[in-house]
Protein backbone atom coordinates (compact mmCIF):
# COMPACT_ATOMS: atom_id res chain seq x y z
CA UNK A 1 0.00 0.00 0.00
CA UNK A 2 0.77 3.59 -0.64
CA UNK A 3 2.15 5.56 2.27
CA UNK A 4 3.00 8.66 1.51
CA UNK A 5 0.85 11.16 3.35
CA UNK A 6 1.77 14.23 0.37
CA UNK A 7 1.62 12.13 -2.58
CA UNK A 8 -2.02 11.28 -1.57
CA UNK A 9 -3.29 14.29 -0.32
CA UNK A 10 -2.58 16.67 -3.49
CA UNK A 11 -2.74 13.62 -6.12
CA UNK A 12 -6.56 12.37 -5.73
CA UNK A 13 -8.94 13.46 -8.70
CA UNK A 14 -10.65 16.46 -6.81
CA UNK A 15 -14.25 15.57 -6.47
CA UNK A 16 -14.50 14.73 -2.70
CA UNK A 17 -17.17 13.03 -0.94
CA UNK A 18 -18.98 16.18 0.23
CA UNK A 19 -17.52 18.80 -0.33
CA UNK A 20 -13.47 20.21 -1.54
CA UNK A 21 -10.78 21.28 0.64
CA UNK A 22 -9.86 24.94 1.05
CA UNK A 23 -6.61 25.49 -1.05
CA UNK A 24 -4.40 27.04 1.47
CA UNK A 25 -5.25 24.11 3.84
CA UNK A 26 -3.26 21.70 2.09
CA UNK A 27 -0.19 23.87 2.27
CA UNK A 28 -1.31 24.49 6.27
CA UNK A 29 -1.35 20.42 6.82
CA UNK A 30 1.97 20.40 5.23
CA UNK A 31 3.50 22.46 7.42
CA UNK A 32 2.36 21.50 10.88
CA UNK A 33 2.72 17.76 10.01
CA UNK A 34 6.20 18.26 9.15
CA UNK A 35 6.57 20.26 12.52
CA UNK A 36 5.12 17.35 14.68
CA UNK A 37 6.90 14.56 12.69
CA UNK A 38 10.49 16.88 13.44
CA UNK A 39 9.35 17.01 17.02
CA UNK A 40 8.21 13.29 17.55
CA UNK A 41 11.38 12.22 15.71
CA UNK A 42 13.36 14.07 18.64
CA UNK A 43 11.19 12.41 21.37
CA UNK A 44 12.13 8.99 20.00
CA UNK A 45 14.99 9.16 18.26
CA UNK A 46 16.14 6.10 15.84
CA UNK A 47 19.54 5.60 17.93
CA UNK A 48 20.09 2.08 19.77
CA UNK A 49 17.26 2.68 22.48
CA UNK A 50 17.36 -0.26 25.35
CA UNK A 51 15.32 -2.55 24.90
CA UNK A 52 15.54 -2.19 21.36
CA UNK A 53 12.16 -4.18 20.21
CA UNK A 54 10.09 -1.47 22.09
CA UNK A 55 11.76 1.49 20.42
CA UNK A 56 11.44 0.13 17.08
CA UNK A 57 7.59 -0.61 17.35
CA UNK A 58 6.78 2.77 19.14
CA UNK A 59 8.84 4.62 15.92
CA UNK A 60 7.07 1.72 13.55
CA UNK A 61 3.67 2.73 13.87
CA UNK A 62 4.60 6.18 15.08
CA UNK A 63 6.52 7.45 11.62
CA UNK A 64 4.11 5.43 9.57
CA UNK A 65 2.46 8.28 8.64
CA UNK A 66 -0.84 9.86 10.56
CA UNK A 67 -2.48 12.46 9.16
CA UNK A 68 -1.49 14.41 12.67
CA UNK A 69 -4.85 16.03 13.12
CA UNK A 70 -5.30 15.96 16.66
CA UNK A 71 -1.94 17.65 17.18
CA UNK A 72 -2.49 20.10 14.57
CA UNK A 73 -5.96 20.99 16.33
CA UNK A 74 -4.22 21.09 19.26
CA UNK A 75 -1.64 24.31 18.08
CA UNK A 76 -4.56 25.66 15.45
CA UNK A 77 -6.58 25.95 18.66
CA UNK A 78 -3.81 27.60 20.78
CA UNK A 79 -3.60 30.38 17.90
CA UNK A 80 -7.18 30.99 17.70
CA UNK A 81 -7.06 32.02 21.22
CA UNK A 82 -3.49 33.76 21.02
CA UNK A 83 0.05 31.45 21.99
CA UNK A 84 2.41 30.50 19.08
CA UNK A 85 2.13 26.98 18.22
CA UNK A 86 5.90 26.23 19.41
CA UNK A 87 4.29 26.71 22.30
CA UNK A 88 2.23 24.26 22.85
CA UNK A 89 4.20 21.60 20.82
CA UNK A 90 4.68 19.44 23.05
CA UNK A 91 1.44 18.93 24.69
CA UNK A 92 0.49 18.64 20.65
CA UNK A 93 3.20 15.47 20.23
CA UNK A 94 2.01 13.90 23.09
CA UNK A 95 -2.06 13.71 21.98
CA UNK A 96 -0.50 12.38 18.91
CA UNK A 97 1.44 9.49 21.00
CA UNK A 98 -1.89 8.56 22.55
CA UNK A 99 -4.03 8.16 19.66
CA UNK A 100 -1.46 6.20 17.75
CA UNK A 101 -1.45 3.94 21.22
CA UNK A 102 -5.17 3.30 20.44
CA UNK A 103 -4.98 2.40 16.68
CA UNK A 104 -2.11 -0.05 17.52
CA UNK A 105 -4.87 -1.28 20.07
CA UNK A 106 -8.15 -1.04 17.91
CA UNK A 107 -6.58 -3.38 15.82
CA UNK A 108 -5.21 -6.06 17.71
CA UNK A 109 -7.29 -9.30 17.23
CA UNK A 110 -9.36 -8.88 20.12
CA UNK A 111 -10.89 -5.50 18.88
CA UNK A 112 -11.08 -4.58 15.74
CA UNK A 113 -8.52 -7.63 14.57
CA UNK A 114 -6.95 -5.53 11.29
CA UNK A 115 -3.96 -6.17 9.32
CA UNK A 116 -3.49 -2.94 7.73
CA UNK A 117 -2.47 1.06 9.61
CA UNK A 118 -1.12 3.27 8.28
CA UNK A 119 0.13 1.99 5.04
CA UNK A 120 1.64 -0.70 6.72
CA UNK A 121 0.90 -3.95 8.25
CA UNK A 122 -0.31 -3.17 11.44
CA UNK A 123 1.84 -3.27 14.52
CA UNK A 124 0.52 -6.95 16.11
CA UNK A 125 1.39 -8.45 12.44
CA UNK A 126 4.83 -7.45 12.50
CA UNK A 127 5.97 -7.44 16.20
CA UNK A 128 2.98 -9.94 17.66
CA UNK A 129 0.35 -9.12 20.25
CA UNK A 130 2.69 -8.86 23.10
CA UNK A 131 4.88 -6.15 22.01
CA UNK A 132 2.40 -4.37 20.32
CA UNK A 133 -0.06 -3.86 23.59
CA UNK A 134 3.35 -3.08 25.41
CA UNK A 135 3.79 -0.70 22.53
CA UNK A 136 0.18 0.99 22.79
CA UNK A 137 1.03 0.84 26.96
CA UNK A 138 4.67 2.71 25.95
CA UNK A 139 3.13 5.52 24.06
CA UNK A 140 0.20 6.02 26.61
CA UNK A 141 2.88 6.47 29.33
CA UNK A 142 5.15 9.03 27.52
CA UNK A 143 2.59 11.02 26.36
CA UNK A 144 2.01 11.67 30.43
CA UNK A 145 5.81 12.28 30.66
CA UNK A 146 5.95 14.87 27.71
CA UNK A 147 3.26 16.52 29.12
CA UNK A 148 3.93 17.11 32.49
CA UNK A 149 7.48 18.11 31.53
CA UNK A 150 6.80 21.59 32.65
CA UNK A 151 10.44 22.70 31.25
CA UNK A 152 9.27 22.05 28.04
CA UNK A 153 6.65 24.64 28.17
CA UNK A 154 8.52 27.36 30.24
CA UNK A 155 6.42 30.17 28.46
CA UNK A 156 3.07 28.55 29.99
CA UNK A 157 1.60 28.27 33.83
CA UNK A 158 2.28 24.87 35.10
CA UNK A 159 -1.37 25.31 36.45
CA UNK A 160 -2.88 25.30 33.32
CA UNK A 161 -0.41 22.68 31.73
CA UNK A 162 -1.74 20.86 34.70
CA UNK A 163 -5.40 21.53 33.59
CA UNK A 164 -5.07 20.87 30.16
CA UNK A 165 -2.94 17.30 31.49
CA UNK A 166 -6.41 16.31 33.03
CA UNK A 167 -8.72 17.44 30.16
CA UNK A 168 -6.83 14.59 28.32
CA UNK A 169 -6.95 11.68 31.25
CA UNK A 170 -10.43 11.87 31.63
CA UNK A 171 -11.23 12.90 27.49
CA UNK A 172 -9.16 9.38 26.82
CA UNK A 173 -10.24 7.16 29.80
CA UNK A 174 -12.87 5.01 30.68
CA UNK A 175 -15.54 7.88 30.11
CA UNK A 176 -13.98 8.96 27.13
CA UNK A 177 -12.29 7.20 24.64
CA UNK A 178 -12.20 3.68 26.29
CA UNK A 179 -15.64 4.21 27.27
CA UNK A 180 -16.52 4.48 23.35
CA UNK A 181 -14.42 1.92 22.57
CA UNK A 182 -15.98 -0.68 25.20
CA UNK A 183 -19.55 0.48 24.13
CA UNK A 184 -18.14 -0.73 20.43
CA UNK A 185 -17.36 -3.71 21.32
CA UNK A 186 -20.16 -4.70 23.28
CA UNK A 187 -22.57 -3.75 20.33
CA UNK A 188 -20.39 -5.52 17.89
CA UNK A 189 -23.63 -7.65 15.44
CA UNK A 190 -26.00 -6.17 17.47
CA UNK A 191 -28.63 -4.14 16.75
CA UNK A 192 -28.58 -0.91 18.74
CA UNK A 193 -30.59 2.70 19.36
CA UNK A 194 -29.26 5.97 17.79
CA UNK A 195 -28.04 7.30 21.12
CA UNK A 196 -25.83 4.66 21.45
CA UNK A 197 -24.44 4.86 18.04
CA UNK A 198 -23.69 8.52 18.96
CA UNK A 199 -22.53 7.27 22.54
CA UNK A 200 -20.16 5.42 20.62
CA UNK A 201 -18.49 7.51 18.32
CA UNK A 202 -18.86 10.74 20.36
CA UNK A 203 -16.65 8.93 22.77
CA UNK A 204 -14.25 6.62 20.84
CA UNK A 205 -13.33 9.26 18.43
CA UNK A 206 -14.85 12.43 19.86
CA UNK A 207 -13.68 12.74 23.17
CA UNK A 208 -9.51 12.87 22.22
CA UNK A 209 -10.75 15.22 19.95
CA UNK A 210 -12.77 17.55 22.09
CA UNK A 211 -9.31 17.39 24.00
CA UNK A 212 -7.02 18.16 21.85
CA UNK A 213 -9.28 21.34 20.74
CA UNK A 214 -9.65 22.16 24.55
CA UNK A 215 -6.31 21.55 25.86
CA UNK A 216 -5.15 23.94 23.03
CA UNK A 217 -7.53 26.67 24.42
CA UNK A 218 -6.87 25.87 28.36
CA UNK A 219 -2.85 26.18 27.51
CA UNK A 220 -3.67 29.17 26.21
CA UNK A 221 -5.65 30.57 29.13
CA UNK A 222 -8.20 31.21 27.71
CA UNK A 223 -11.82 32.67 28.74
CA UNK A 224 -14.55 30.67 30.05
CA UNK A 225 -17.09 32.01 26.88
CA UNK A 226 -14.09 31.00 24.35
CA UNK A 227 -13.48 27.61 25.37
CA UNK A 228 -17.74 27.07 25.55
CA UNK A 229 -17.83 28.02 22.14
CA UNK A 230 -14.17 25.61 21.26
CA UNK A 231 -16.20 22.86 23.25
CA UNK A 232 -18.82 22.94 20.70
CA UNK A 233 -16.75 23.15 17.65
CA UNK A 234 -14.63 20.18 19.17
CA UNK A 235 -17.73 17.93 19.54
CA UNK A 236 -19.00 18.98 16.14
CA UNK A 237 -15.65 17.91 14.40
CA UNK A 238 -15.16 15.07 16.58
CA UNK A 239 -18.80 13.49 15.67
CA UNK A 240 -18.01 14.01 12.17
CA UNK A 241 -14.52 13.07 12.14
CA UNK A 242 -16.00 9.04 12.90
CA UNK A 243 -18.82 9.30 10.74
CA UNK A 244 -16.64 10.15 7.57
CA UNK A 245 -14.52 7.56 9.11
CA UNK A 246 -17.56 5.29 9.12
CA UNK A 247 -17.79 6.56 5.20
CA UNK A 248 -14.77 5.97 4.07
CA UNK A 249 -14.84 2.21 5.37
CA UNK A 250 -17.28 1.82 2.90
CA UNK A 251 -16.56 4.22 0.26
CA UNK A 252 -13.07 4.72 0.36
CA UNK A 253 -9.60 3.24 -1.42
CA UNK A 254 -7.58 1.06 0.67
CA UNK A 255 -4.52 2.20 -0.81
CA UNK A 256 -5.74 5.86 -0.01
CA UNK A 257 -6.50 5.32 3.29
CA UNK A 258 -3.30 3.26 4.19
CA UNK A 259 -5.86 0.40 5.82
CA UNK A 260 -8.63 -2.18 5.03
CA UNK A 261 -11.66 -0.46 3.65
CA UNK A 262 -14.83 -2.77 4.82
CA UNK A 263 -13.54 -3.56 8.01
CA UNK A 264 -16.99 -2.34 9.78
CA UNK A 265 -18.79 -4.39 7.44
CA UNK A 266 -16.52 -8.00 8.32
CA UNK A 267 -16.95 -7.17 11.46
CA UNK A 268 -21.07 -6.47 11.67
CA UNK A 269 -19.54 -3.03 13.24
CA UNK A 270 -22.23 -0.53 14.42
CA UNK A 271 -21.67 2.75 12.53
CA UNK A 272 -23.64 5.77 10.71
CA UNK A 273 -23.96 3.84 7.40
CA UNK A 274 -25.13 0.84 9.25
CA UNK A 275 -28.04 2.54 10.64
CA UNK A 276 -29.15 5.45 8.40
CA UNK A 277 -27.27 5.00 5.18
CA UNK A 278 -24.07 6.68 3.25
CA UNK A 279 -26.59 9.42 1.85
CA UNK A 280 -27.86 9.90 5.08
CA UNK A 281 -24.47 9.80 7.03
CA UNK A 282 -23.32 12.11 4.59
CA UNK A 283 -26.08 14.38 5.55
CA UNK A 284 -25.94 14.45 9.20
CA UNK A 285 -21.80 15.03 8.80
CA UNK A 286 -22.02 17.97 7.13
CA UNK A 287 -24.34 19.40 9.46
CA UNK A 288 -22.32 18.94 12.16
CA UNK A 289 -19.58 20.53 10.06
CA UNK A 290 -21.49 23.33 9.85
CA UNK A 291 -22.70 23.88 13.30
CA UNK A 292 -19.14 23.58 13.88
CA UNK A 293 -18.17 26.56 11.74
CA UNK A 294 -21.10 28.40 13.10
CA UNK A 295 -19.38 27.89 16.71
CA UNK A 296 -16.27 30.12 15.61
CA UNK A 297 -18.31 33.58 14.91
CA UNK A 298 -17.18 34.64 18.19
CA UNK A 299 -13.37 34.38 16.78
CA UNK A 300 -13.73 36.39 13.34
CA UNK A 301 -10.60 35.91 11.23
CA UNK A 302 -8.84 34.32 14.39
CA UNK A 303 -10.54 30.96 13.64
CA UNK A 304 -10.03 30.53 9.87
CA UNK A 305 -7.83 27.44 10.64
CA UNK A 306 -10.32 25.75 12.41
CA UNK A 307 -12.87 26.58 9.98
CA UNK A 308 -10.80 24.73 6.93
CA UNK A 309 -9.80 22.04 9.24
CA UNK A 310 -13.54 21.64 9.52
CA UNK A 311 -13.75 21.44 5.73
CA UNK A 312 -10.86 19.32 5.34
CA UNK A 313 -12.92 17.00 7.49
CA UNK A 314 -15.73 16.58 5.43
CA UNK A 315 -13.85 16.53 2.21
CA UNK A 316 -11.54 14.27 3.33
CA UNK A 317 -10.28 10.69 1.02
CA UNK A 318 -8.30 9.23 3.71
C1 LIG B 1 -8.26 6.87 12.69
O1 LIG B 1 -7.84 8.18 12.93
C2 LIG B 1 -9.07 6.39 13.85
C3 LIG B 1 -10.29 7.16 14.07
C4 LIG B 1 -10.52 7.77 15.18
C5 LIG B 1 -11.30 7.23 13.05
P1 LIG B 1 -7.13 9.02 11.78
O2 LIG B 1 -7.93 8.93 10.54
O3 LIG B 1 -6.83 10.38 12.30
O4 LIG B 1 -5.78 8.19 11.57
P2 LIG B 1 -4.29 8.70 11.23
O5 LIG B 1 -3.72 9.27 12.48
O6 LIG B 1 -4.36 9.71 10.14
O7 LIG B 1 -3.58 7.43 10.83
C1 LIG C 1 -11.37 4.16 15.98
O1 LIG C 1 -12.53 3.72 15.44
C2 LIG C 1 -11.45 4.60 17.39
C3 LIG C 1 -10.18 4.46 18.09
C4 LIG C 1 -9.09 4.00 17.58
C5 LIG C 1 -10.17 4.85 19.47
P1 LIG C 1 -12.36 2.74 14.17
O2 LIG C 1 -12.14 1.34 14.62
O3 LIG C 1 -13.47 3.00 13.23
O4 LIG C 1 -11.01 3.30 13.52
P2 LIG C 1 -10.29 2.65 12.26
O5 LIG C 1 -11.28 2.65 11.13
O6 LIG C 1 -9.85 1.28 12.66
O7 LIG C 1 -9.15 3.60 11.98
MG1 LIG D 1 -12.52 0.20 16.31
MG1 LIG E 1 -10.69 -0.05 13.87
MG1 LIG F 1 -13.22 3.03 11.07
Amino acid sequence: MKNDFFERLFNFSPHAIVGEYPLNIKEYLNDMKTLVDGTLERYIPSINSYPPDIFNSIRYSLFAGGKRLRPILVMASAKTIGSKREEVLPFACAIEMIHTYTLIHDDLPALDNDDFRRGKPTNHKEFGEAIAILTGDALLTMAFEIMSDTRSMPHINPLLILRAINEVARGVGPSGTIGGQVVDIESTGKEVDIPTLEYIHTHKTGEMILAAVRGGAILSNCQEDELNALTRYGENIGLAFQIIDDILDVEGESEMMGKTSGSDERMKKVTYPSIFGIAESKKIASRLIDNSIKSLEMFGERAEVLKDISEYIIARRF
